[in-house]
């Protein structure tokens, strides 16, 4: 007996779409075939007119991490994947950040021990994994290389951790050129996947100052202070210390056509140089970030600056940061740059997509801003101190879905596929246990989509317009609030069980766990 048989859908891969059954025993796909035989089967769902995709991988997830170092996050990892299933993503991998108090050959083992101890004590929808967010290195010279080596080492034997996140900007975290290097060396010695941030911050930090000292402080600023150019010079900049090493790298929530442009040249002269970008960054622009002021933006100055010779006073202060919600970095850019994403994605320079979910309470977000008020009568706030990023686990999918496939910006379901499921399963090493539908390996994490759905009474709960409400995250806000949707997951499976059917989360059918990786079949080392 199967435990469930999906009978009369077309089955996507990355490869291909075929019209097939499925049958789910044990948590994996069992076997595919033309006719399964319903007596067969404890539970039976029809998917005719149904697409069957596997379920999402989002790489680029960040959660209540113990370190907090942004800020505090909105989401546990249980509202994470509560999350993620509502949108069709069925693992996420998160971030363990290092802990600079845990030294020696097990330092990063055990940082990534307390984020797993942490997320066991919760209820998990899906699976997930883990990268390790690297900012400071314990011996920063040649002599630290032995002790970096067996450190990534021992993460691995122990957690399956096997990529690296490092970081050219923020303060407290932006690495030097050296100890990239270093890193380098040492996750190309390993076989890890390197993931680099790549703004360069040392403009950012003079841009956002310069900016300050003219009183421009909205929540728009952010953007100006990060222009597409700083991103492409830190992408080349990496590009160069990767090729200078022969370590493949790969670029994280890529955002502008400079840096496109870096990863382009990089790919066609065959160097080992992959890329995620997000939806954000197809979907939303620059304009978002602007307060209530949004034609003349100046005229709400908030540092107050003359302006016609006369002092303005802005009527309606509350309206300053309203912008924060949609501050991320890199940032959202202007309008003319989201085709050069879509773009992207379609001709491969992009692998894979993510959502770079990283959700702060909007309150979060404003009083952040506002706890550091510097020019005048306490009643403004900087845009530096905006904690940065936005949520996006469960949109992911569904957007790209809609705006991607159905909009025909992505060429086709298998290119869908490809970026959301089976790509990120096999640059992080958990292909094909995750990201494919192959009888005897993979896990049964499906998603089942009816694109030619003709009315809302054959699935009532249907969302056409995302409304926060629906998305079961922890967060209050989406930066894509109203957007139109014309087709939503109808069911989600994790590991044969329906965990998301019609509008509805089965919390009873939760078996989400840690999930070690593998080194990458994409780019480690050769
Ligand atoms: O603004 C962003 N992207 N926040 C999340 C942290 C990061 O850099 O990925
Ligand atoms: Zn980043
Ligand atoms: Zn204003
Ligand atoms: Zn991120």
């Amino acid at each position: 007996m199967y435990d469930l048989v999906i009978k009369n859908g077309i089955i996507c891969t990355a490869s291909d779409l075929y019209r097939a059954d499925i049958a789910i025993g044990n948590g994996l796909i069992e076997c595919i075939a033309s006719n399964i035989d319903i007596n067969l089967a404890v539970e039976v769902i029809d998917a005719e007119g149904g697409l069957i995709t596997p379920g999402g991988i989002d790489a680029h997830v960040h959660v209540d991490e113990p370190l907090k170092l942004l800020g505090n996050l909105a989401d546990t990892m249980e509202s994470a994947t509560r999350s993620a299933i509502a949108g069709g993503t069925t693992t996420v991998i998160a971030f363990a950040t290092q802990d600079v108090s845990k030294t020696g050959p097990k330092a990063l083992s055990h940082s990534v021990e307390s984020v797993v101890d942490e997320y066991a004590q919760q209820t998990l929808y899906c699976d997930y994994a883990l990268h390790l967010i690297l900012f400071q290195l314990e011996k920063s010279s040649i002599e630290g290389r032995d002790l970096l080596n067996a450190q990534l080492q021992n993460m691995y034997e122990d957690f399956g951790v096997t990529s690296v996140k490092v970081f050219m900007t923020y303060p407290g975290l932006q690495m030097s050129d050296y100890d990239i290097l270093s890193t380098m060396h040492s996750t190309r010695t390993n076989g890890f996947t390197t993931m680099i941030h790549a703004e360069n911050g040392d403009i950012v930090r003079w841009m956002t100052e310069d900016l300050e000292s003219k009183g421009l402080l909205h929540a728009y600023y952010h953007g100006i202070s990060r222009p597409p150019a700083i991103e492409g010079e830190a992408t080349n900049r990496a590009i160069v210390l990767s090729s200078t090493l022969n370590t493949p790298i790969l670029f994280v929530h890529v955002s502008s056509p400079d840096a496109i442009e870096a990863i382009n040249k990089a790919q066609a002269k065959g160097l080992r140089v992959f890329a995620e970008t997000c939806p954000q960054y197809a979907l939303l622009s620059d304009q978002e970030t602007m307060c209530h002021h949004s034609v003349n933006l100046l005229d709400c100055d908030m540092g107050q600056t003359e302006n016609n010779g006369s002092k303005l006073v802005d009527q309606n202060e509350s309206d300053h940061f309203v912008g924060a919600k949609y501050i991320c970095s890199p940032p959202i850019r202007p309008k003319e740059c989201q085709k050069h994403i879509w773009n992207g994605i379609n001709s491969g320079t992009f692998t894979i997509v993510g959502s770079d979910h990283c959700s702060y309470y909007y309150n979060e977000k404003m009083s952040a801003a506002s706890k550091h008020r510097a020019f005048h009568d306490g009643k403004d706030g900087r845009f530096r101190y905006i904690p940065n990023g936005m949520p996006g686990v469960c949109t992911r999918m569904p957007l790209l879905f809609t705006y991607g496939y159905l909009d025909n910006k992505i060429k086709d379901m298998m290119k869908f596929v490809e970026v959301n499921c089976t790509n990120p399963a096999k640059l992080y090493g958990c292909y094909p246990k995750k990201g494919s539908i192959l009888p005897g390996v993979s896990d049964a994490d499906l998603v089942i989509w009816y694109p030619q759905d003709p009315a809302q009474d054959a699935h009532p709960s249907k969302p056409t317009t995302i409304k926060n409400s629906i998305l079961e995250h922890g967060c209050d806000y989406t930066p894509f609030e109203g957007f139109k949707v014309s087709n939503w997951p109808r069911y989600t499976i994790v590991k044969g069980r329906v965990v998301y059917k019609e509008g509805t989360v089965l919390k009873y059918n939760a078996t989400g766990r840690y999930v070690p990786r593998g080194k990458s079949t994409m780019c480690c080392s050769k």
